[in-house]
């Protein structure tokens, strides 16, 4: 049990992760003795409300974290490169959601429903998934108990949350225009938001994957432990606020569970949610998913293409699960573990 109360930052609180983050530690009742909140020179002097008490938001740099007991970095990768490694040494426990040092092998890359084991004692650096692998693995972690899994084929449809709050204005505001005949407003590199959708925005690499589907199959493959899983991911966005969405085919070494093995196993799974009702045509959608922390799973079916695979429909809100709420856990998880947070 945890009985010592902690010096908390939050790098980038006030993003749209940021914001989770704040809600969470309320909701939760994460022991906090002090909350620092932190920004870029934009947002100092903005006043955020935490447990009724007014915290006003300072620049985030080295000395804004200096005696934090956990530093939770939300700010992007290039800030969590540059203040990350300083905040480790100067004694804090650095929980990193963007994805600066998830691919360093000396780093665990966290899901607590997956691989909690891999948090030792001396770990001071932890790094969060990214979004759409977290929801991913979630789902498909439980099911290595009813037979190997050779390789996963997933679809993302991914909302505007996930590019930050930027992007959601975006699609509230385009949305606006579109439908009240105004002038549309440009995002420079993004198409139109409103009633379309588009392949990820990140950069397309030589093999044709852009870094976001490069980035769900590596970290995919770090967090289960199997560096040679094959996947192929395709990333879409789709003008949905909140909550990321995937088709899943799971292909197995040898002949594909049950329908109704897969839905045992997947409801007794931890952060799991069975929504499968195939009379009521209800199945996870990224509303139903928003605001909770559970991954939605349904539309569990045998692959009639493949004997060896099964398909599935999984829905889980990234700013929570697939961010603010999986670093908490991580958290969490390290103070029952290590009480001390030490
Ligand atoms: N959105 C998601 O679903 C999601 C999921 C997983 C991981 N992540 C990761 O979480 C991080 C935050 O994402 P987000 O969606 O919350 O983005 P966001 O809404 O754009 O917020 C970005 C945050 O970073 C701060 N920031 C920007 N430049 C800064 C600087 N120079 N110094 C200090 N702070 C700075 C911003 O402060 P200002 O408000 O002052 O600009 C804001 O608080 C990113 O690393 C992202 O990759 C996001």
């Amino acid at each position: 049990m945890v009985t010592k109360e902690f010096d908390v930052a939050i790098i980038g609180a006030t993003g749209a992760v940021g914001a989770e983050f704040v809600d969470l530690f309320a909701k939760r009742q994460f022991p906090i003795k002090n909350l620092r909140l932190l920004a870029s020179p934009r947002s100092v002097g903005k006043q955020i409300e935490f447990q009724e008490e007014i915290i006003t938001v300072a620049e985030a740099d080295i000395n804004s974290v200096k005696g934090a007991d956990i530093v939770f970095f939300s700010a992007g990768a290039e800030r969590s490169r540059r203040l990350a490694p300083g905040a480790v040494e100067q004694g804090s426990l650095v929980i990193d959601n963007s994805s600066a040092f998830r691919m360093d092998p000396t780093v665990p890359l966290v899901v607590p429903e997956v691989n909690l084991d891999t948090l030792t004692p001396g770990t001071r650096l932890i790094s969060v998934p990214n979004c759409t692998a977290i929801i991913l693995v979630v789902a498909v972690n439980p099911l290595r108990s009813l037979g190997a899994i050779d390789r996963l084929i997933v679809s993302a449809y991914q909302s505007a949350s996930g590019g930050g709050a930027a992007v959601m204005d975006y699609l509230e505001s385009d949305t606006r225009a579109f439908l009240d005949g105004s002038t549309r407003p440009t995002k420079p590199g993004l198409p139109p938001y409103a009633f379309n959708l588009f392949s990820h925005n990140t950069p397309v690499g030589e093999n044709g994957y852009n870094e976001e589907e490069q980035k769900v199959i590596e970290e995919s493959r770090k967090i289960l432990g199997m560096p040679s899983l094959k996947v192929n991911v395709t990333c879409v966005r789709v003008p949905v606020l909140r909550a990321h969405t995937e088709t899943v085919t799971v292909e197995f070494a040898g002949p594909a569970p049950s329908v109704e093995a897969v839905r045992a196993c997947l409801a007794a799974a931890p952060g799991v949610r069975v929504v499968d009702d195939r009379e009521a045509n209800h199945f996870p959608t990224p509303a139903e998913a928003s605001g909770q922390g559970d991954v939605l799973v349904g539309r569990i079916r045998q692959d009639l293409s493949n004997p060896n695979a099964i398909s599935m429909l999984i829905a889980g809100d990234q700013l929570l699960k697939g961010a603010a709420l999986n670093a908490v856990q991580i958290a969490e998880a390290y103070l029952a573990k290590f009480p001390d947070g030490k």
